[in-house]
């Protein structure tokens, strides 16, 4: 069993959906998933699915979906939107790092916002942040099934002074991915945020990565 110390996130994000109108939770999709959506195969896993917005959007186009999220208020919202909608998608409170030791396996995985997470030591408070980052990577490459794929969404690198979240640069988000990963797509796009939060923090930058990634195939070898 895997022991990884998620406390802060627990707190932090907990103490988010409290306050409720998080930033990101815009009730619907990022744009790129929606371009996306009609190549997307099979079962899907949302990982750090917050209230469900995008795992509820593909169950309505009739993917088998399981949702996981750390924070008990948001996987409460993610079910009460389903019952609103009379869909059955799994929705748990589960620890993305647990799936270290799953025998679950998707074909599609989706991650709208969570690896996002592993950029930030939010103010020195979360130790080891890069192992996390490597340990998130080795969960997703546990359950996702050999030639299956990621659709991730991760804030970008932003330049100095610029108020926004902390993000990925292209190389740092391709050497995360480096091993048994191809890259079939990546790009940029400004992320919507709720209307609160963009009047909040009218000079916030939200560039963000969305990369489709390839997870190797059986044939491709070890
Ligand atoms: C930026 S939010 C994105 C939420 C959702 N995917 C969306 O697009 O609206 C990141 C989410 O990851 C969840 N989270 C953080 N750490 C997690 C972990 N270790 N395991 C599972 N979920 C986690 C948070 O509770 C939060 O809901």
């Amino acid at each position: 069993m895997n022991e990884i110390d998620t406390t802060v996130y627990k707190e932090a994000f907990a103490g988010f959906y409290a306050e409720g109108g998080a930033v990101w939770d815009i009730g619907k999709p990022q744009a790129p998933f929606l371009e996306i959506a009609d190549t997307v195969q099979g079962s899907i896993l949302d990982v750090g699915c917050g209230t469900g917005s995008v795992a509820l959007f593909f169950a309505e186009k009739g993917h088998a979906v399981t949702g996981i999220d750390l924070v008990e208020k948001a996987i409460e919202r993610a079910r009460e939107k389903a019952a609103g909608k009379n869909l059955d998608v799994t929705f748990l409170v589960k620890d993305a790092f647990t799936l270290l030791d799953s025998d679950w396996r998707f074909p599609s995985i989706i991650d709208s916002g969570l690896f996002h997470v592993f950029a930030d030591d939010y103010g020195g408070f979360v130790k080891e942040v890069e192992q996390k980052r490597c340990l998130y990577v080795k969960a997703l490459e546990h359950v996702i099934e050999p030639g299956g794929t990621l659709y991730l969404m991760a804030a970008k690198e932003k330049p100095e002074g610029r108020a926004a979240l902390a993000g990925y640069s292209l190389d740092a988000l391709q050497n995360a991915f480096a091993e048994g990963w191809k890259f079939e797509s990546i790009k940029e796009f400004v992320a919507e945020v709720t209307q609160e939060s963009a009047q909040m923090y009218p000079d916030a930058d939200w560039t963000t990565w969305f990369a489709v990634i390839k997870r190797k195939g059986l044939a491709d070898g070890n």
